[in-house]
């Protein structure tokens, strides 16, 4: 699939495989919406997406919260003028014994990892998953 000149929204774009991603993806041509809840994070990816001669765009989002998601959309859209893909990379993982899970944990986690990629793919856009 030919991916210049779209535009991408790539979540938990801060660091990690977001931000590698979110750069892979300017290399090969995309504007991108990097999204995540830690601001400053975000702003040094979007230096480095500015860098390669891409558009970058900055949005703070929780994705556990659908409202927060299709803003971020929103943004995308009225910021680089476009949505045409969606990463759905933000994602948390804790490693400790089944039987110390607590159910607010589980909550947790299902909101971010599960909930969290169903808004992601209930926006508008193609997708890759
Ligand atoms: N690294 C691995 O080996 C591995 C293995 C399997 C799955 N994964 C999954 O891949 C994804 C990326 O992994 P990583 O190692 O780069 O993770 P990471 O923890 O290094 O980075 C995740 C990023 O997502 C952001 N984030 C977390 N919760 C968020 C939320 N609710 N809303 C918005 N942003 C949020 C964080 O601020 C961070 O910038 C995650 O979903 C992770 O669960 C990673």
């Amino acid at each position: 699939m030919a991916i210049e000149n779209k535009v991408a929204l790539v979540t938990g774009a801060g660091q990690g495989i977001g931000r590698g991603i979110a750069l892979r993806l300017a290399k090969d041509g995309t504007s991108v919406m990097l999204v995540d809840v830690n601001a400053t994070r975000i702003e040094a990816v979007a230096a480095e997406v500015a860098a390669l001669g891409r558009k970058a765009a900055i949005f703070v989002a929780d994705i556990s919260d659908r409202a927060q998601v299709y803003a971020a959309i929103d943004e995308a859209e009225r910021q680089l003028g476009g949505f045409d893909i969606i990463v759905n990379n933000a994602g948390i993982a804790q490693v400790q014994p089944l039987s110390d899970v607590t159910p607010e944990e589980v909550d947790r986690i299902m909101r971010i990892n599960v909930h969290g990629t169903l808004w992601g793919d209930s926006g508008r856009g193609e997708k890759i998953h």
